[in-house]
């Protein structure tokens, strides 16, 4: 018989023992987290073992297939710690401890067009891919496998260069992992796009939209058409109220803005390409056309001056699509883009479409009444089955914003759903790459706390509503959901004159949003992302680029604030 006295004693033994329990269980579970690879985005499939590769000046970088790629991963890793790495074909090295890039086109069925498979054992890192696209992102992983450190511009001394023993199997949710950036607005040099397109391609983004063309500059050098650029990508002054000295883009007679040749351009397509990202050129029409109208007035219709900023704020500025001379020139241009970007999309634009100018211009009301047009949404449908036509006879595919939808589709036009139209778009079979407002615009503010933040140009995306963003309209039916590509971050620059403000507005958003388009919906944790974040936060810090700091908060904890009153010139410093 056991006494009550007895009995008590073992109940708070075993209570004891259950605590104890609980405590190891927590502070193992703590120890693996800190353990934990802290990956961003989130691999598909991940098992952690014991043991480390380390990584010094004998090991070597071999290859069979992907020697761009196992080169690339070699000057990055030369970059922090300082090795050169020998870099030969498989067998021509043999060594005590490799990286492989293996490149094995059978498993194309199971890893699809960018998968891949990461082996880290304590002797080898190995990646295996069926296309280079693969490997490229498997060398990604392997980078953040490393030390924050590995990503210093410079030799870093006294860091122990370990990766742990780990078993990865990854691949892609979507193809299309994009960014955006308007470089109309505000002008950013060759050298600051590849800079982002570099910290696009560690995010496994592939997609990199070039908004080169709008009413505040065309950017585009066109040989057929030097007006383009030597008037229409210079304007009196950075504009938008913003301060002189919030951007450094300045031509040597003290105008704004600033161009790429043609020899930039193929320069950041194979700056781009080496790094798996695709880049899709958008030539804004109808509408948001002032800089070209500046340039070639002819082809317009019911435009007013060429001002910056944009006088009451309206885009007056739209082609003519009365006078057939305006489709010689949009083939003209279509066709020196064409040339100059391999990829499959041309992006057209489409948006917000003022059609006061047509409604009240004689010619466009008769070429209405000849083609039986009701009205001005069924001539801009109009307009844009023209230039399909010319998109398509060059090879490519036409991309438009949602608008592109209104007055009829463009027979085999993707659509790029910022106010909806995406859902549509999908379910009669068009292709679409979701980029909506409410999850999508990075040019948003960050937190409620607006008086805290550089000015921007209205909105609130915190970083917790980019990671809870669902790409697939809900009410879409299964057999539709391959017609959704993907989704992308916009970056729209009237208030944003230079680069330290744009990474500040990009990042950690984009790096939420590379976790959504690459990774498994059911893996998404926002409490996991913020551990993985506070790693990456000393990625970028390494790699020199600004960001919000978590330590800011979360943005949806604050109270709302407003900016005070002169809020324009409130942007991040240039210097
Ligand atoms: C857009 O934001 N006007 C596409």
């Amino acid at each position: 018989m056991v006494s009550a006295a007895a009995k008590y004693d073992l109940v708070i033994h075993m209570k004891l023992k259950a605590n104890i329990g609980l405590l190891v269980f927590l502070l193992a579970v703590a120890a693996f987290a800190a353990n934990e690879p802290t990956i961003i985005p989130q691999p598909q499939k991940m098992v952690v073992k014991d043991g480390v590769f380390e990584l010094t000046p004998k090991t070597k970088i071999t290859y069979a297939g992907g020697e761009a790629e196992a080169k690339l991963l070699a000057e990055k890793l030369c970059e922090s710690t300082g090795f050169k790495l020998p870099v030969a074909p498989i067998s021509s090295l043999p060594g005590q401890c490799e990286i492989l890039l293996l490149l094995k086109p059978d498993k194309l069925e199971t890893l699809g067009n960018e998968g891949y498979e990461l082996s880290v054992t304590q002797k080898f890192a190995t990646i295996t891919a069926p296309t280079t696209a693969g490997l490229f992102y498997g060398a990604q992983t392997l980078l953040q496998l490393l030390p924050p450190e590995i990503f210093a511009t410079n030799k870093v001394s006294g860091v122990k260069w370990e990766i742990p023993c780990v078993e990865i199997t990854d691949s892609p949710r979507f193809p299309w992992r994009g960014l955006m950036l308007d470089v109309s607005r505000h002008f950013f040099t060759k050298q600051e796009v590849e800079k982002l397109l570099a910290v696009m391609a560690l995010h496994k983004l592939n997609v990199f939209h070039w908004h080169l063309v709008d009413d505040g500059g065309w950017r585009i050098e066109i040989k057929k058409y030097p007006k383009l650029t030597s008037v229409g990508a210079w304007r009196d002054g950075v504009g938008f109220g913003l301060d002189t000295n919030s951007t450094t883009a300045y031509g040597p007679d003290g105008r704004y803005g600033g161009f790429y040749t043609q020899d930039d351009i193929r320069e950041v397509v194979a700056y781009a390409a080496a790094r798996h990202i695709t880049i899709v050129p958008e030539i804004e029409m109808p509408g948001h056309a002032l800089a070209a109208l500046a340039a070639y007035p002819e082809f317009g219709t019911g435009f007013g001056p060429f001002c910056v900023p944009l006088k009451g704020g309206v885009n007056r500025g739209i082609y003519s699509p009365a006078n057939e001379q305006t489709f010689q020139f949009l083939d003209d241009v279509l066709t020196e883009v064409a040339q100059l970007f391999p990829g499959k999309y041309i992006h057209i634009g489409g948006d917000e479409v003022p059609k006061a100018p047509w409604k009240n211009d004689a010619a466009c009301q008769s070429l209405m009444k000849r083609e039986g047009l009701k009205n001005e949404e069924e001539l801009q449908s109009w307009f844009i089955c023209r230039v399909e036509k010319m998109v398509n006879a060059k090879g490519k595919t036409l991309l438009g914003w949602s608008e592109i939808l209104q007055g009829g589709l463009a027979q085999n036009a993707t659509v790029m759903d910022w106010i909806g139209g995406g859902y549509e778009a999908a379910s009669r079979g068009h292709d679409v790459v979701m980029s909506p407002k409410t999850h999508c615009y990075l040019d948003f503010y960050q937190s409620r706390n607006r008086a805290a933040e550089p000015h921007a140009i209205g909105g609130f995306l915190p970083l917790q509503t980019v990671n809870a963003f669902e790409p697939i309209p809900a009410k879409l039916a299964p057999e539709f959901h391959q017609h959704i590509l993907g989704a992308q971050g916009n970056i729209w620059t009237e208030y944003i004159a230079n680069m330290k403000h744009l990474e500040y507005m990009a990042f950690p958003r984009l790096a939420a949003l590379a976790e959504v388009t690459w990774s498994p919906k059911e893996t998404r944790n926002y409490d996991d992302f913020l551990r993985r974040l506070k790693t990456h936060e000393q990625r970028l810090d390494q790699l020199g680029v600004n960001y919000r700091k978590f330590t800011l908060g979360d943005g949806t904890d604050a109270t709302p604030v407003k900016p005070e009153a002169k809020p324009k010139t409130k942007s991040i410093s240039s210097q």
